[in-house]
């Protein structure tokens, strides 16, 4: 083990540099003028798992390639298999102007690599890669066969994926999944996380006139459409966010004393939740801590909003309509299709008549909840302490990994989730990175978990 430490310690150099490499492609699963981008990347990927000894392939789906990475066999495969999960895709990076430096141009500043992708979910991925790397290179027997599947749809709802893992149930067939593409409170603060939330999307429109009306003429005798929305989506929570259509909080199921206990060990203040999202106030349900609203209760977000004129200068008109982008985050016990229809039900008797409401459904989700008290979470632990030195966290994650789900129902698989990612990491919005400390003890992590998620008792 102490020559896998030592080979990852010699090399960070190289790996930082070989992760730049990985981040310069433009892998935008969102935008189909990426697509090629996302092509070369897959191949660059392939190329690279080769190149550190796993046996690549790269499957061609509907959409973007799936990366599928393993270990060499033995004729007679006799070990325990683990499935490392990753995306290789990344978030359209607009707006350009708040870059400090262009997405696709990693840049080094102190312990930090800034460049889309570099966290969520590249970074994070490749810490796993570089820990294999290490056993393969230094001829040190790696404890269990490994499976890399790596995707290129995880940011627009994975769809080829699910079809990939029925085709290749056999082969895929694993005693764990394990993914990093989750947070951990700061770069010495270990966490293993064991419930994500789960989601619904879908889009709203109110149609009002048949065209844009000039507002002098016609306003005050038909409906803005944009009020009108405004005024909708205002009834739908009340002024501490408690959602008001009726169900919604059915079947929430209430977080055990003990989890209650364990999330006040998150290390972060209100006061540091505050100056970290630059909000003057933090908002939410009365009888829950910032840490609880965020992750192991429901919402409703408005993701976009848009309606009438947007350009320079004034516009008088009242707009033919008026549209929003809106997603659920679920917890766990909630059914998406049901939540999706009593949300929807609930807009319909809302709606006014003055104008049509359309809905549009988008992808969703039902949240995941694992016990940490699993032999594989106590091994993920173990490795983590090991890694960080330091005791762990437990913890509840707000975002959503919907294939998880997948692993679980057509693999039988539960994923371990190590997140590498730090709050202030900026996933999904301008000026993204990734911390390299975090990178380091990543591989390091990883590096040891093999060794425990093989111990007898696991
Ligand atoms: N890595 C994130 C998910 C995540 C981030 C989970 C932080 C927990 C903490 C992933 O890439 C992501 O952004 N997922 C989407 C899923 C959606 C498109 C279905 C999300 O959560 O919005
Ligand atoms: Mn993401």
């Amino acid at each position: 083990m102490q020559v896998v430490l030592d080979y990852l310690k010699q090399n960070q150099k190289r790996f930082v540099s070989e992760l730049c490499d990985y981040l310069r492609f433009a892998s935008v699963s969102a935008q189909p003028q990426h697509k090629p981008d996302l092509l070369a990347c897959a191949k660059w990927l392939v190329a690279h798992c080769e190149q550190i000894g796993l046996e690549a392939r790269l499957c061609e789906t509907d959409d973007h390639p799936i990366v599928v990475a393993r270990t060499k066999r033995a004729k007679k495969p006799h070990k325990r298999h683990y499935m490392v999960y990753g995306h290789y895709d990344v978030q359209p990076p607009e707006p350009l102007e708040l870059w400090t430096t262009p997405p696709f141009e990693p840049r080094i500043d102190g312990r930090n690599l800034f460049a889309r992708g570099s966290t969520d979910n590249k970074g994070q991925n490749f810490a796993h890669l570089k820990a294999v790397e290490a056993y393969l290179k230094t001829g040190t027997p790696l404890p269990c066969d490994l499976t890399f599947v790596i995707e290129g749809e995880e940011e627009v709802g994975s769809k080829s994926l699910s079809g990939f893992l029925k085709k290749h149930q056999e082969e895929l067939a694993c005693s764990a999944v394990v993914i990093s593409d989750t947070g951990m409170p700061s770069s010495n603060h270990p966490a293993l996380t064991y419930a994500l939330r789960g989601i619904i999307a879908f889009e709203i429109t109110l149609h009002g006139p048949a065209r844009d009306l000039h507002s002098g003429i016609f306003g005050g005798a038909v409906d803005n459409p944009a009020m009108a929305l405004a005024q909708l989506l205002a009834k739908v929570r009340d002024d501490r966010g408690v959602i008001q259509i009726p169900g919604f909080y059915e079947d929430v199921e209430g977080m055990s004393r003990e989890e209650r206990l364990e999330n006040k060990r998150y290390p972060m203040t209100d006061t540091q939740l505050k100056k970290l999202l630059g909000v003057r106030e933090l908002f939410g349900e009365h009888g829950f801590s910032a840490t609880e609203q965020r992750s192991a209760r429901p919402t409703f977000e408005i993701n976009g909003l848009t309606s009438g004129y947007q350009g320079e200068g004034s516009k008088t008109i009242v707009p033919a309509w008026a549209r929003a982008k809106i997603t659920c985050r679920l917890v766990a016990n909630q059914n998406p299709a049901h939540i999706r229809r009593i949300v929807c039900q609930w807009l319909k008797e809302n709606c006014p008549a003055t104008v049509r409401l359309e809905i549009t459904a988008g992808h969703g989700a039902e949240a995941y909840l694992v016990s940490p008290k699993s032999a594989a979470a106590q091994a993920a632990l173990r490795a983590l302490k090991k890694a960080f030195n330091r005791k762990p966290i437990l913890m509840r994650e707000g975002g959503s990994i919907p294939i998880v789900n997948e692993f679980k129902q057509i693999l039988g698989a539960d994923s371990l989730l190590l997140g590498l990612g730090l709050p202030d990491d900026n996933a999904h919005s301008p000026n993204e990175k990734f911390n390299l400390d975090c990178f380091e003890k990543g591989q390091q992590l990883s590096a040891y978990l093999w060794q425990e998620l093989t111990q007898p008792k696991v």
